[in-house]
């Protein structure tokens, strides 16, 4: 579990309510909430996507979409209700960070669907939470609950002829959903399988009205970002990668925890200076910088900006904001290994190439791990992946073979070695192997 965790170079606009009861809505109002929300009523949709944009946030779901962007793609005359739909399902391993919002600031939340909501015209907004945050339901339906009693929600918000309505929602547990098209197939109460795009939701989304679809954290940031104004927010972070992320570090680290620094900090400085370095002083194999969909680095490669075109630049992903440091004496095999039979029991089985491709590689990975491997294993493993990429209904197919591609082609060698060292040459260190 992420624990709520300190370091002085922390920039703390998302968190800084956190651990000061903000979940009641007293306190919430007491530490300057909802004011945000009742400026872009009295400034209008147009200047609420023009701070949007002028503030560089990008998504922090995973793509990085630039959010001011993705909003004005929705149509301002729509036959049709719009909504705004809140993806609270986090899922991907190694993320860590939407769950601290909902437990310690769910009003920022609600705010931040609001002003969405007043941005694209939308009178509904929904957040959804997954299965498993079943506890955080309870604290996000209070909050839902007091809002209303206070008039920030219902036919005429703050005292205006403003209507906008909120809907939680949990899901039943699944990774898949997370996916936007999903999820909205999830919401509507139907099994969580993607739909075709185009259309993009902001156009055909949610009951086939125009829908903006963002992370939890995305929509807990917009609130902030009005407050500060998008000119601060956008400051505080890298060029195109505007103010601060939640970065979930964990793994083989000394202070693992969900920590809040500029867009474009210093990845090795995040793991030795803020993370205090590899456990027990062992060695850095590897980081994966964004979820476990995403590439791993290798020690020479962590000399990087965290931020989407810094971390794309060199190769991976900066995803979803989760690093997990990876020690020397861990067998990358049997991580893979892992890694895939995740991604084998989270494929919702729609496509071939993810539903069969997982499955080979999961067993594949399974019999060259404990022994049972030859040479040319190797290059099936890469070629299995190979074939998924590109290939798939949604990207969950991406998202299972990148990470495997990268872990044949940076650690052939460790491959190689399990084929001499049988079963596995990290077999004495299997109780530290632990991801
Ligand atoms: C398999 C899969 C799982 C995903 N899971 C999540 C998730 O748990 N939370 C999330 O916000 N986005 C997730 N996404 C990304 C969403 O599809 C979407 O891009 C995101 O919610 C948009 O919000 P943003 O623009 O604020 O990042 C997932 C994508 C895929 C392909
Ligand atoms: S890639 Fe295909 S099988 Fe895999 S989760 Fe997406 S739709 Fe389902």
């Amino acid at each position: 579990m992420p624990r709520l965790v300190s370091h002085p170079e922390e920039v703390k606009i998302v968190t800084r309510r956190f651990g000061q009861g903000a979940a009641q809505i007293e306190r919430y109002i007491a530490l300057g909430g909802y004011t945000a929300a009742q400026k872009c009523l009295s400034e209008g949709p147009e200047w609420i996507i023009e701070e949007m944009k002028a503030s560089n946030l990008r998504g922090r779901g995973g793509a990085g979409f630039p959010t001011g962007l993705k909003w004005s793609f929705v149509p301002k005359q729509s036959a049709k209700p719009k909504y705004v739909l809140v993806n609270g399902d986090e899922s991907e391993p190694g993320t860590c960070k939407d769950h601290l919002i909902f437990l310690h600031d769910p009003h920022s939340v609600i705010e931040g669907t609001i002003i969405a909501g007043l941005a694209i015209g939308a009178k509904t907004g929904f957040i959804y939470l997954r299965g498993e945050y079943r506890y955080l339901l309870e604290i996000m339906e209070k909050a839902v609950a007091e809002a209303y009693a206070k008039g920030f929600l219902g036919k005429n918000i703050f005292g205006t002829q403003t209507e906008f309505q909120i809907i939680t929602q949990s899901g039943a547990g699944a990774y898949e959903v997370g996916e936007e098209s999903a999820l909205m197939e999830s919401v509507e109460g139907k099994r969580g399988v993607p739909r075709i795009k185009p259309p993009f939701p902001a156009v055909v989304g949610l009951y086939g009205g125009p829908t903006v679809i963002n992370n939890a954290e995305t929509i807990a940031t917009v609130p902030h970002v009005i407050s500060m104004g998008a000119a601060a927010y956008a400051a505080v972070g890298s060029q195109r990668n505007g103010g601060t992320r939640l970065f979930g570090l964990s793994g083989h680290v000394e202070r693992p925890g969900v920590y809040e620094l500029p867009m474009g900090y210093n990845l090795k400085k995040m793991i030795y200076d803020v993370g205090g370095g590899v456990r027990g002083g062992r060695g850095l194999k590897a980081v994966v910088p964004g979820g476990c969909s995403t590439p791993c680095l290798l020690p020479d490669e962590i000399d990087i900006g965290m931020d989407f075109d810094q971390v794309g630049k060199a190769g991976s992903m900066l995803g979803s904001g989760g690093v997990v440091v990876i020690d020397d004496q861990t067998c990358i095999v049997e991580f893979a290994l892992r890694t895939i039979s995740f991604y084998q029991h989270e494929s919702c089985g729609w496509c071939i190439p993810c539903r069969e491709g997982t499955d080979w590689l999961k067993k594949s990975l399974t019999r060259f791990h404990a022994g049972y491997g030859e040479k040319k294993d190797i290059d099936q493993i890469q070629y299995l992946a190979e074939n998924m990429m590109g290939r798939t209904f949604c990207p969950l197919g991406d998202a299972a073979a990148m990470p495997i591609l990268g872990f044949v082609k940076k650690f052939r060698q460790e491959f190689e070695d399990h084929l001499h060292g049988k079963p596995c040459p990290f077999a004495k260190h299997v109780d530290l192997a632990v991801v």
